[in-house]
């Protein structure tokens, strides 16, 4: 039962994954708190050819990426200009 409610929320919150291909070195990665604080508690660094997989989590709301790169969602795949 605790897991089940853990599961749907979850759900509600969104647990997609994403993929981020770096096009160049030093790609950023920035992932922002979910809730009322909103502030980046990761940034992780990607140099070129390098893929980060990653979901939103209970932790995770949005992501921003800094620099030249591929990114795939099921919405579509989008790139960072230059
Ligand atoms: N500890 C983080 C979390 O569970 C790890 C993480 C997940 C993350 N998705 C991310 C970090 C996206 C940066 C960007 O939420």
């Amino acid at each position: 039962m605790e897991q089940s409610n853990k599961t749907n929320q979850m759900n509600a919150n969104g647990n997609e994954y994403f993929v981020i291909k770096a096009k160049d070195n030093g790609v950023h990665v920035i992932g922002l708190t979910r809730g009322q604080d909103t502030r980046f508690h990761h940034t992780e660094k990607l140099d070129k050819g390098e893929v980060m997989i990653a979901q939103f989590t209970e932790h995770t709301s949005a992501v921003k990426v800094r620099g030249k790169a591929v990114i795939m969602t099921k919405y579509g795949i989008v790139d960072t200009e230059e």
